[in-house]
C-alpha cells in the first residue's frame, strides 16, 4: 500500500494507472475506520481495479471546535486496517496541503442543506462541499463510495457532482450496524459505556416509527419518537423528520407514492449520533 501526502504525488500515481487503463475507486473518509469504511472499500475493490482511501479530519465541516478537537484520530491503525483489505493508495494530507489558503467558495444546494444536519450544523454541508470538492479534483476517480448512514451528506454530494460536472460516479452504499442495531459510526468509540447501552434504542426507535406509518400520522409518530429515545433518560433528541428521499423535503403526510426516510439525530451525553431508514421505497 502506497501512501501520499501531497496531491502533486498522487496525481502522478495515478496518472500513471489511468494511462495504462486501469480503474480508480475512491473512498473517502475522515479516518477511525471501522467495519462501515471498509465495506465501502470492499464494493470499491469490487468494482475497480486501484483503491484509494482519503485519511482527512477537515476542520471546515466542523461548526464545533471541540467536535473537531475530540474527533477520534488514529492513523496507524487505520494503516493496518486498509493493509488488511489490500488497499492500494491512501492519500493522507496535513490540512496546509488541502487548504494552502482559506477555501472562501459558497456552494449552493437550495434547499437541500438548509434542513436537518445543514439547519442545526450551519456550514457543515459547505465544509463537506470544499473538501470532497478538492478530493474530487485531485483523484479524478471512476468512481466514489459514501456510507448512506450520512444520508443527506450522499445526497448532497450527488447534487455537488450534478453540479460541478464531475465524471465520477457517486455509489451509495447500506448503512453497516453493530450486532445490537446502533450504526457504525467513528463516534461510537467516544460513547461512555453507559450511553453505548442507550444507543441501540435509536434504531429500534427508527423500526418502530416505521411499523406506525399506515396507522398514525406524522405528528403522532414524531411525539412517540421522542418519547421512546428519551425515555431512557440518556439520550436527548435533536431532530427526527420523515423527507421526501430525493429531494429532502420534509413530509408531514406520506403516501405509498412518495419515497419516504425518516431521518434522527440523537445526542448521547455529548457524543452526536446520526441515524436514518427508509420508510417508503422507490417504485421499483
Ligand atoms: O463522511 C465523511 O467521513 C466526511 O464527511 C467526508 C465525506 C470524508 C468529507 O470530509
Amino acid at each position: 500500500m502506497k501512501v501520499f501526502t501531497t496531491i502533486k504525488d498522487l496525481k502522478a500515481a495515478l496518472d500513471t494507472y489511468r494511462s495504462a487503463g486501469e480503474s480508480i475507486g475512491f473512498v473517502p473518509t475522515m479516518g477511525a475506520l471501522h467495519e462501515g469504511h471498509l465495506s465501502l472499500l470492499r464494493k470499491c475493490k469490487e468494482q475497480n481495479t486501484i483503491s484509494v482511501v482519503s485519511i482527512f479530519v477537515n476542520p471546515t465541516q466542523f461548526n464545533d471546535k471541540q467536535d473537531l478537537t475530540n474527533y477520534p484520530r488514529n492513523f496507524n491503525k487505520d494503516c493496518d486496517l486498509l493493509i488488511e483489505e489490500a488497499c492500494d493508495i491512501v492519500f493522507a494530507p496535513e490540512v496546509t496541503e488541502m487548504y494552502p489558503q482559506e477555501d472562501t467558495r459558497q456552494f449552493d444546494f437550495g434547499q437541500m442543506d438548509q434542513v436537518m444536519e445543514g439547519k442545526h450544523r450551519p456550514g457543515h454541508f459547505n465544509g463537506v462541499a470544499q473538501i470532497v470538492s478538492k478530493l474530487f479534483d485531485a483523484v479524478e476517480a471512476h468512481r466514489a463510495y459514501f456510507g448512506q448512514k450520512d444520508f443527506q451528506q450522499l445526497a448532497i454530494i450527488r447534487k455537488l457532482a450534478e453540479l460541478g460536472k464531475y465524471s465520477t460516479e457517486i455509489i451509495g452504499c447500506p448503512i453497516v450496524r453493530e450486532a445490537d442495531g446502533l450504526a457504525m459510526s467513528s463516534r461510537n468509540m467516544l460513547l461512555s459505556a453507559e450511553h453505548r447501552n442507550a444507543a441501540p434504542r435509536i434504531y429500534q426507535t427508527l423500526q418502530k416509527a416505521k411499523q406506525m406509518v399506515r396507522s398514525h400520522a406524522v405528528s403522532e409518530i414524531t411525539a412517540m419518537v421522542k418519547r421512546e429515545v428519551e425515555s431512557c433518560g440518556l439520550l436527548r433528541l435533536e431532530y427526527f423528520e420523515i423527507v421526501q428521499t430525493d429531494s429532502l423535503q420534509t413530509l408531514s403526510e406520506i403516501t405509498a407514492e412518495i419515497p419516504a426516510t425518516a431521518c434522527i439525530a440523537v445526542f448521547a451525553g455529548k457524543v452526536r449520533l446520526i441515524d436514518n431508514l427508509e420508510f417508503i421505497p422507490h417504485k421499483k
